[in-house]
């Protein structure tokens, strides 16, 4: 049997290219890791109301994330129990019934078979509906708004499994009184390149700011100071290694002139934080913020502009990036929109940030899959041994530059792909 463990060599801190290009460990992937980790499939305001539902990925799998009468969130595999054709073939709506376009087999928001054509004359009446419901995902559990599920009926609770991290999630989605609410729609485009990649970059990737985004130093989209190490070390500008593979990036911008009116709200916000956030974690309110949640859910906050976003897997040299705006619930209508057009500009599929990793994301694929290039392995030395752990807040710190937070990511992966398959 495949030792996929082995392509993650923990003593020397270093990763195989097979990780990123290797078919087989693709699929392994896909069993060992997207059926027991807990996978973000909606944000809960996209579907407040009864019958709301999305669509969406876990994995490779469609599913369907919809609201029951009951008010409660359940996911189900977006696949008809007679001959698999996807169900529900549009992105979001409101449907007491999802009827699938092949033969019109229709489920209701619990996934329950409620009409089957010709039930009495085809099946002569025999057909048990309670057994052909949708195949429903038997864990769903949400954190501020996130809901997440896990096709591990075993797995940890969604508390548990983000542990320490939620300190750093909190930062951004409880700094606000009334919490956030996600902007309509959702961002979807492709990109070359391993799913992974784009994680561990938001994970704790800071070092390639300065070289593949200087354009956005040039044209003065970048810190003002022409640095994104920022100048606190270890307390105000640093990077975070968590456990279950999660990590965090902070550091404290220095803030172009930003409109009257969002100065205020930003202001509001600082208030309302007193209140929701400890004082420790106030001190690092509106600094740029990028992590991940092991596996493919990374978030993005600065200057009060919040993206989230899922990197789904398709195939080793592709994934598709789809994203979400995110702002205060009670933001003014002027600042929502600000922050919308700064999605637009920054991190979407014409943002000019997001154009950057995808080029870099994409050549890395293309340039280690030869089949001499894929037995050496890559270097993920930076930092290592040097993480420390502070009084003051939670996980294995180091400033930036530092590799420590993308290698425990890949600590975690390795452990997930040494464990049976479901
Ligand atoms: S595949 Fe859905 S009704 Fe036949
Ligand atoms: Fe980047």
């Amino acid at each position: 049997m495949e030792h996929y463990a082995d392509l993650i060599d923990v003593a020397r801190q270093t990763v195989s290219p097979r990780v990123f290009v290797d078919q087989d460990v693709y699929r392994a992937e896909q069993a060992r890791i997207f059926t027991k980790c807990w996978l973000f499939v909606a944000h809960d305001t996209l579907i407040p109301n009864p019958r709301d539902f999305v669509s969406t990925f876990m994995g490779e799998e469609p599913v369907i994330v919809v609201r029951g009468e009951d008010g409660a969130i359940r996911v189900f595999i977006n696949s008809c129990r007679h001959r698999g054709a996807r169900v529900c073939r549009v992105d979001h709506g409101n449907n007491a019934l999802f009827t699938c376009p092949y033969h019109g087999w229709n489920y209701d928001c619990k996934g329950k078979l409620r009409g089957v054509p010709q039930h009495d004359t085809a099946y002569h009446g025999e057909l048990d509906k309670g057994l052909w419901g949708l195949i429903e995902v038997p864990r769903v559990e949400s954190f501020r708004g996130l809901v997440f599920a896990n096709f591990d009926a075993q797995a940890m609770p969604l508390s548990d499994y983000l542990g320490d991290f939620r300190w750093y999630l909190d930062l951004v989605l409880n700094r606000a009184k009334n919490g956030m609410t996600c902007l309509p729609g959702v961002h979807r485009w492709r990109l070359g390149g391993n799913w992974k990649l784009a994680a561990e970059q938001f994970l704790g990737d800071n070092y390639h700011t300065s070289t593949l985004h200087r354009s956005m130093l040039m044209i003065g989209l970048g810190p003002t100071d022409g640095d994104f190490r920022g100048n606190a070390p270890w307390e105000k500008d640093f990077e975070v290694k968590c456990a279950n593979g999660h990590g965090w990036i902070n550091f404290d911008i220095p803030a172009p002139p930003l409109p009257p009116e969002q100065e205020a709200f930003i202001a509001r916000v600082r208030e309302e934080a007193k209140t929701t956030l400890n004082p420790e974690q106030q001190k690092l309110l509106f600094h740029a913020q990028v992590g991940t949640v092991f596996p493919n859910f990374s978030i993005l906050s600065f200057l009060g502009f919040t993206t989230i976003r899922v990197w789904q897997p398709v195939g080793t040299h592709q994934m598709h990036a789809w994203a979400y705006g995110l702002v205060e619930k009670d933001a003014p209508p002027v600042v929502t929109e600000l922050i919308r057009k700064m999605q637009v500009l920054t991190f979407s599929p014409s943002g000019i940030y997001e154009q950057d990793d995808g080029v870099a994301w994409q050549s890395a694929v293309e340039a280690m899959d030869g089949v001499v290039r894929r037995h050496y392995p890559l270097n993920y030395q930076q930092g290592a041994g040097h993480g420390r752990t502070m009084a003051n807040k939670p996980g294995l710190i180091h400033p930036p530059s530092t590799e420590i937070g993308v290698f425990g990511f890949y600590e975690f992966w390795r452990e997930m792909m040494a464990k049976e398959a479901v």
